[in-house]
């Protein structure tokens, strides 16, 4: 049997159309949920990336103002940038678009924004609430599988989910709100040494490897959910990590890309701002 699409565009736009009326209310209170997104150098998905964030945050009502900081930039400049912002009454929510130069520390860089205005959810304070079971600001990629997951009724607890990726803006925060859930996890990652191993067994998969046909219909088990993260792109197309149309037969559920994570991505940073300016 074909699997369900998880539609991530469609669910993303229900969503913000809730978070439109929210930031109405909070404007009739005298505050404008305020966005600043730092871009560091020329990296043409980056720059993709907040211009998309920027184009949702006007369609909500969220003012927002974009940073463009040159390549060459010292990790002394983005924190002091970050400084600024963090005082800046104007701006409730700091996002710095990842990949940094490799000449900048990530963890200096999220460190630098103050936890209340840490939107993307990266600072070690979001990130220990997260492991507490606390959920206020969570990173938005992590939330979005989660939210468009719980807005088709699927549940997590007692399921066993394999997660190919474990990074800061994915896997790792991931494995955490799952635990939150009862879920067992399995946290996968570049040299785990037998990924089908893995995959075979869970009822779930999400997978945020960056590999185009890295999961494979002879690695999912009938069945199974299959929620695709990943991005790169192949001839000028976005492709995911799922072999889309083979698994697609064997899965209950899967996620298209594009289509998918990624609109529920930039509804889950809407709704962050949101949150971080109501409070
Ligand atoms: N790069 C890839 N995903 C993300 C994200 O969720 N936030 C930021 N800031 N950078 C990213």
């Amino acid at each position: 049997m074909a699997a369900v699409i998880l539609d991530g565009k469609k669910t993303a736009e229900k969503i913000k159309a809730g978070l439109k009326s929210k930031v109405e209310s909070l404007k009739k209170k005298g505050v404008t949920p305020g966005l600043a997104a730092i871009l560091v150098g020329n990296n043409p998905s980056s720059q993709l990336y907040v211009k998309l964030k920027q184009q949702a945050c006007d369609e909500a009502g969220i003012y927002s103002v974009k940073h463009e900081l040159p390549e060459d930039s010292s990790e002394a400049d983005l924190i002091k940038l970050i400084g600024k912002l963090n005082s800046d009454e104007r701006i409730h929510g700091i996002l710095v678009q990842m990949p940094l130069p490799k000449h900048i520390s990530v963890k200096n860089v999220v460190k630098a924004i103050k936890p209340g205005k840490d939107v993307d959810g990266f600072n070690p304070f979001n990130n220990g609430a997260v492991m507490d079971g606390e959920e206020f600001l969570v990173s938005a990629t992590p939330k979005g599988v989660i939210r468009l997951l719980e807005e088709y009724g699927i549940g997590l607890e007692s399921k066993e989910v394999v997660v190919v990726n474990h990074t800061i803006v994915l896997g790792r925060p991931l494995s955490m709100l799952l635990m939150n859930r009862n879920a067992t996890v399995i946290v996968c990652n570049h040299k785990t040494l037998d990924l089908k191993k893995h995959t075979l067994q869970a009822d779930v998969i999400i997978s945020g490897a960056g590999v185009p046909g890295l999961i494979k219909k002879d690695m999912v088990q009938e069945g199974c959910v299959v929620v695709d993260a990943g991005i790169s792109f192949v001839e000028g197309k976005v492709v995911g990590d799922v072999d889309f149309e083979k698994v697609r037969e064997k899965a209950s559920y899967i996620t298209p890309v594009p289509g998918g994570v990624g609109p529920m991505t930039i509804a889950m940073l809407l709704e962050n701002t949101i949150l971080a300016a109501a409070k």
